[in-house]
């Protein structure tokens, strides 16, 4: 689907995916460009974990395709996926917590198929600090180990790992939930730095003042399916509300929307 002259860097077609009589997800269509921070929302059980991991070659799909700059992929494991530049960003994050972060930015390189030159500790180090220097991530070392960073350096360390491994795209399963206020904010800020650098960014988030402060698209799930798919500057907070229960925006009472608002407010100061 062309949108102002650019083309998705990501799509997935008529995705579809039972865990036994459960329908996780029922011809799901999905899309990121570059340059494009897609909001991934909907209720518990939605399918949003379920549609990362078919996108990530986790859990594969039963029925849909995928497209990757233009061109469809096979995916039969993970592996595929990271070949091809796109990198997931789990809530437990795999980053080893007993190893510094140089060590964590280049760990399972070696997996990669493609070839990387081998790198000496040193040229590691400088290049560990470039990357996070690019992406304004401040931390108290690069030699700091994992286990002594606070959960926002944590997390940013491993979104900066993607972009050291030159992903295009970047999946994010609520990179914020554990965080507190100012660590929400680093991760929020790095996600923009993402998007500046041109790469798609798909982030999961319950949180709906973090996906309107930071997001250019929010696409609903609800009960394994697409059902809303909003610009950010041209939706209300209760269209989106409406959109993840169901609920008919007509008959949701003002004072319900004004708990909403203020809910999302408190979390946004
Ligand atoms: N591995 C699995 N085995 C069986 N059922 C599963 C599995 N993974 C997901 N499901 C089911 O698929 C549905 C969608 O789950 P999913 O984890 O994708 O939801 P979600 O939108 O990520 O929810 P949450 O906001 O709670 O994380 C749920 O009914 C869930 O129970
Ligand atoms: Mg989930």
């Amino acid at each position: 689907m062309e949108r102002n002259g650019r083309h998705p860097i990501l799509e997935l077609r008529g995705i579809s995916k039972h865990f036994g009589a459960v329908q996780a997800l029922s011809g799901v269509d999905f899309e990121v460009y570059p340059g494009e921070v897609v909001a991934l929302v909907g209720d518990n059980g939605a399918g949003k974990s379920t549609l990362i991991k078919a996108i990530a070659g986790i859990n594969l799909p039963d029925t849909g395709e995928m497209i990757f700059e233009g061109k469809p992929v096979t995916v039969r494991g993970p592996r595929d996926v990271t070949r091809i530049g796109i990198a997931t960003v789990y809530q437990d994050l795999a980053l080893c917590d007993n190893l510094d972060v140089v060590s964590n930015l280049f760990l399972g390189r070696e997996e990669l198929d493609r070839p990387v030159p081998a790198l000496d500790e040193e040229s590691m180090e400088k290049r560990a600090i470039q990357v996070l220097s690019t992406l304004s991530v401040k931390l108290p070392s690069v030699r700091t180990q994992i286990a002594s960073l606070s959960g926002g350096q944590r997390q940013s360390t491993a979104v900066a790992r993607s972009v050291l491994w030159d992903a295009k795209v970047v999946l994010l399963d609520e990179p914020t939930a554990a965080l507190g206020v100012a660590q929400t904010r680093q991760v929020l800020d790095l996600i923009r730095r993402l998007r500046d650098h041109g790469l798609g960014v798909v982030v999961i988030s319950h949180n709906l003042a973090d996906v309107f402060d930071v997001c250019d698209r929010i696409v609903v799930l609800r009960l394994g399916r697409r059902v809303a798919d909003f610009r950010v500057e041209d939706a209300r907070r209760e269209q989106v509300v409406a959109a993840i229960t169901g609920a008919d925006i007509g008959i949701l009472a003002e004072d319900q929307l004004n708990t909403i608002n203020e809910k999302n407010e408190e979390t946004i100061s």
